[in-house]
């Protein structure tokens, strides 16, 4: 499944948030707009307000139609007459749905809509969005997030990109020892102007082929204000690469949000530790919160090796969730790589090197075998029972 977008049509900011929260509540990967898209970025799906101006509604969904034959169209009706069902219809909408909402109803729409824009001859391939998160600062989200990318691009051979979407200072060019002119802020503050050529020269490339929209250099950037705007890139972004790849830091921002709804899925990665295993469950708690997206979650235990702090099979139980998979502990080999600005992939035959050719092989083919999962220790459920 991958990324779809849609649009909302309506005068009615009431309507439009909720409208909003429903299609991101459910299981398809969305990102939503109010605004016109950017000129090469079609929605694909609308949804329109009809249940003032019906007859206005009806003229909109003409349009759109004529414009764009694949397009998924939603009327949303005051109530369900045949006749308003007929006309609207005959207007050229797929879906007719009634306010206030079922939201089954609209999650079975937009399923509808993902498998009509999926088997459209016209469709593309698209992008798969892969989102990193730390559950604590320094549990190694940027040394993960950079790694996987650059397996990706270099395992996948199709378009790659990092997005470095920490707020503050972005560290995702310094790990791979490359420089940047411009930055994801570049992106969000030529929005006007932003289309695929234009975000082409936005990004800076690594010998591996990925591609990187670099991190911001404003503490206090991008903020909540710039939530709408990374939407618009990421649609972008997906109109162009094969595969994205976020690093959002360990702040479950505005922005870090929206990009989680767009995410296929979503890497939380803790430590064998205690502050990482309580705010991983916390964050588990809050993300299943915003819907949907919790499904999307994998759990990536980072410097996982014996003796563990806290037993995986304790953490497992604690977060109510498997481990997806492990990486070792290897302060010499992974230091060394960041601070030479070279990824673990290019830097020789480690062991870790090894792990996230075999993790991003999962993550090209999710149905690949495991890795086979390091030994378990024995310590700390005593010290986990008594925070919780
Ligand atoms: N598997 C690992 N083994 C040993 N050290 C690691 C591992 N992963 C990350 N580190 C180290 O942890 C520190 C923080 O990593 P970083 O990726 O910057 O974390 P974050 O982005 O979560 O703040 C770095 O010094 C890095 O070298
Ligand atoms: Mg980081």
């Amino acid at each position: 499944m991958a990324l779809l977008t849609g649009l909302i049509i309506s005068e009615d900011e009431t309507f439009r948030k909720k409208a909003a929260e429903i299609l991101r509540s459910g299981a398809t990967p969305i990102t939503v707009s109010y605004e016109r898209f950017a000129a090469d970025a079609q929605p694909d799906l609308v949804v329109v307000d009809g249940r003032r101006e019906q007859s206005s509604a009806l003229a909109t969904i003409e349009r759109l139609r004529a414009a764009a034959p694949a397009l998924s169209i939603f009327m949303v009706a005051a109530e369900a007459s045949p006749d308003a069902i007929l006309q609207s219809m005959r207007a050229g909408a797929n879906e007719f749905l009634i306010w206030p909402p079922a939201e089954a109803a609209f999650h079975e729409a937009v399923a509808r809509a993902a498998a009509r824009r999926d088997s459209s001859p016209a469709s593309r391939a698209r992008a798969t969005t892969a989102v990193f998160f730390g559950a604590k600062g320094g549990a190694g989200t940027t040394t993960i997030a950079v790694n996987s990318a650059v397996e990706l691009a270099r395992l996948s051979r199709r378009p790659t990109v990092i997005v470095d979407l920490k707020a503050g200072l972005g560290e995702v060019t310094l790990f791979l020892g490359v420089r940047s002119r411009y930055s994801l802020l570049d992106a969000i503050d030529n929005l006007h102007r932003l289309d695929s050529e234009f975000l082409r020269e936005l990004v800076v490339r690594h010998k591996s082929g990925l591609e990187i929209l670099a991190g911001s250099d404003h503490f206090d950037r991008p903020g909540p204000a710039d939530t709408g705007a990374i939407e618009e890139v990421f649609r972008l972004l997906a109109r162009q690469y094969t595969h994205i790849v976020v690093d959002a830091g360990s702040q479950l921002t505005p922005c870090a949000t929206a990009v989680m709804y767009a995410a296929d899925t979503i890497y939380l990665v803790p430590n064998p530790d205690v502050p990482s295993v309580r705010n991983a469950q916390r964050l588990l708690d809050r993300i299943g919160q915003l819907g949907a997206c919790g499904e999307r979650v994998r759990v990536l235990l980072n410097r996982a090796s014996e003796p563990y702090p806290i037993d995986p099979d304790q953490i497992e139980a604690a977060l109510g969730r498997p481990i997806d998979h492990m990486f070792r502990s290897d302060y010499r080999t992974v230091s060394g790589a960041l601070n030479s600005g070279v990824p673990l992939s290019l830097t020789g035959n480690s062991d870790i090197a090894s792990q996230f050719a075999t993790f991003t092989r999962r993550m090209l083919d999710p149905n690949a075998e495991p890795a086979a999962s390091p030994r378990r220790g024995t310590l700390g459920l005593q010290r986990l029972a008594s925070i919780w």
